[in-house]
């Protein structure tokens, strides 16, 4: 086996392959003139894993190049994290489901898929071939855990996060709750535990991912509003789209962590040993 990836997943990839203990393909990637992309991969093998994240349009196309350079019958494809997956159904008349369009288009040509906390489970079908799903949550729980937090409590933002949040949770044998919405005018909103008090707590908010910070820095507020001591936030994908880290910062957050899953200076715990035990099972 060889590991390969995207420009966008280089030190992940070469973190899976020094745990496999496989080489990592060499590739240049560069552009034609007319902005179209180009790669060209050095020595190949028959059994291909490759690895790359989908953050922009531009990393969705070299790994579709990147599956038709491989060209071999065993190509197992690692999407640590996939844009589009948020649009997991029509919400309105005219809309595409565009996680599933992105799931046929790179489903095709490989063999298997790994994903990691995709954000719907429901769409992996699409895909078209066997997926995995592999959770970051125990380490995310077990990052927590190090940290040495006066008996955190671990909150989930909404309820879809909530089965998350329990993994998280269950990891450093700490509470665990979610975030429940109140509307209280046209114009107000509270967000509260649902089941418990935030009153006196340091609290870990933990989500899959944080794209505009906009839902924890109004969470984090809310929760200082309510006696919180300390508000942290940890995450899967730290997408952290315009000015994101400093919302976030500027709403009391302690300290921000995600995954190498998108490779950020606030990465502080890697999903290559999940996925290179996945790939050996
Ligand atoms: C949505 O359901 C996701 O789990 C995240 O909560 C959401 O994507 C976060 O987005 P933002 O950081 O823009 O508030």
């Amino acid at each position: 086996m060889k590991v390969i990836s995207t420009e966008s997943s280089q030190v992940l990839a070469a973190r899976v392959a020094g745990s496999l203990g496989v080489p990592l393909v060499e590739v240049k990637y560069s552009r034609f003139p007319d902005g179209e992309h180009y790669l060209k991969a050095g020595a190949l093998d028959d059994d291909m894993l490759i690895i790359g994240s989908v953050p922009d349009n531009d990393a969705f196309v070299q790994l579709l190049l990147l599956i038709d350079a491989c060209d071999t019958s065993r190509i197992r494809l690692v999407i640590p994290y996939m844009a589009y997956a948020r649009q997991d159904k029509r919400f309105n008349p005219g809309e595409p489901v565009s996680a599933r369009a992105v799931s046929r288009a790179l489903g095709a040509g490989v063999s298997e898929v790994f994903t990691v906390n995709i954000h719907e489970p429901a769409v992996l079908g699409s895909f078209g071939v066997p997926v995995q799903n592999l959770s970051l949550a125990p380490d995310i729980g077990a990052y927590i855990s190090g940290k040495g937090l006066d008996n955190p409590l671990i909150l989930a933002p909404d309820e879809g996060a909530a089965c998350f949040a329990e993994g998280v949770a269950a990891a450093g044998g700490f509470d665990c709750d979610h975030l429940e919405k109140t509307r209280l005018s046209g114009e107000s909103v509270r967000m509260a535990p649902k089941r418990l008090d935030a009153a006196s707590r340091t609290v870990v908010i933990v989500d899959d991912i944080i794209s505009t910070g906009g839902t924890i820095a109004t969470a984090s507020q809310m929760l200082y509003d309510q006696g919180a001591t300390e508000v942290y936030t940890a995450c899967v994908h730290g997408v952290f789209t315009g000015g994101a880290y400093a919302r976030l910062i500027a709403a009391g957050i302690r300290e921000i962590s995600s995954s190498d899953t998108l490779e950020r200076g606030c990465s502080r715990y890697t999903a290559a040993e999940r996925i290179a035990a996945a790939v050996t099972r």
